[in-house]
């Protein structure tokens, strides 16, 4: 990988204090989106969004986001470029990044990725592999940080799949110091080979999604067959049929705990409509807050930091 290039290829490529830094200044972005305060440090800029998975949100939120920040952005899918017809990797990130400022790629499996930053001369960021989900987790952590005050010291209940949105939040767990109580179904247990040995103190494997529930600050899961495994959709949902986040799962949590969902959400599988519509559901403000956390990583990864964040 390139020695002088900032990637955000998964949560723990940025150290507690940058995101400390990062945290501080999606507050203060976010305030000026809603106080109409012009603020254009990636003027002329342009973000590349390149996509082999689907996406609303994250596409949404990347492209209005360097637009907020004066850039401007270009949606490329495997589907219509020659990304799709076999072009080797490297070849498109060599020439991507001697067009574009800034890459964000939704892609299969983490190694894609991180072939394309080794060979990209400007910052690419993670808008979702196979393995990881940073920006989401990023975002849900703002959220809760936005709510309720510090993360670190509070305990995050993640029912459900050993998927991308998991492993990242493990991550989260050791660099935020946080601790994650996990219950998977049989079969979908977590795969150690992406699991860091530094952060095995951060998290517990619960017997039962009740157990892991018990006194969380947050509850969390994500659908039951994530893109890319639809062929496993039959036996995942027989698998997977007690782990439906329920009411009587977020009352074994803490008093003051919130519900979180990536999204999409399928209601009457990974939860129950009373829980993601209920009065403890965030799952608008965590969707409202990819927007800010990814302007603060871009503005970032281009800018470094600011004085006044
Ligand atoms: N949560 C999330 O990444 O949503 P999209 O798949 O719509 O981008
Ligand atoms: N785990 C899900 C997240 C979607 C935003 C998936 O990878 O499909």
């Amino acid at each position: 990988m390139s020695q002088a290039v900032k990637h955000y290829l998964q949560f723990s490529d940025f150290t507690q204090d940058e995101y400390q830094y990062i945290f501080a200044r999606t507050k203060e972005l976010k305030r000026r989106f809603k106080a109409y305060e012009t603020w254009h440090p990636l003027h002329d800029r342009t973000l590349a969004m390149i996509f082999e998975k689907s996406s609303t949100r994250t596409r949404l939120s990347f492209e209005a986001g360097v637009f907020q920040l004066g850039g401007h952005a270009v949606y490329l899918n495997t589907k219509d470029t020659q990304l799709g017809r076999g072009e080797p990797v490297e070849d498109a990130a060599q020439v991507i990044s001697r067009m574009v400022d800034i890459i964000m790629i939704r892609t299969f499996g983490q190694v894609i990725i991180e072939r394309f930053a080794a060979n990209s001369r400007v910052p690419v960021i993670n808008g979702l592999t196979n393995e990881y989900h940073p920006c989401q987790v990023l975002a849900d952590v703002y959220t809760f940080i936005e709510t309720h005050g510090e993360i670190a010291g509070k305990t995050v209940a993640w029912v459900g799949d050993a998927n991308n949105m998991s492993y990242t939040w493990i991550q989260a767990a050791r660099v935020l110091g946080f601790h994650l109580n996990i219950c998977t179904p049989a079969g979908y247990a977590l795969d150690e080979r992406l699991i860091a040995a530094s952060d095995k103190d951060f998290y517990t494997e619960c017997d039962t999604p009740m157990a892991a529930c018990r006194g969380a600050h947050i509850v969390t899961t994500d659908v039951w067959t994530s893109m890319g495994y639809e062929a496993e959709n039959e036996a995942r949902l027989a698998a997977f049929k007690d782990f439906k986040v329920s009411a009587a799962m977020m009352a074994n949590a803490a008093p003051e705990a919130v519900f979180m969902h990536c999204l999409p959400a399928h209601r009457g599988e990974e939860v129950d409509a009373d829980v993601i519509d209920g009065a403890q559901s965030v799952v608008w403000q965590e969707a409202e807050n990819r927007l800010h956390v990814q302007k603060a990583v871009m503005e970032y990864l281009l800018r470094g930091r600011f004085e006044d964040a």
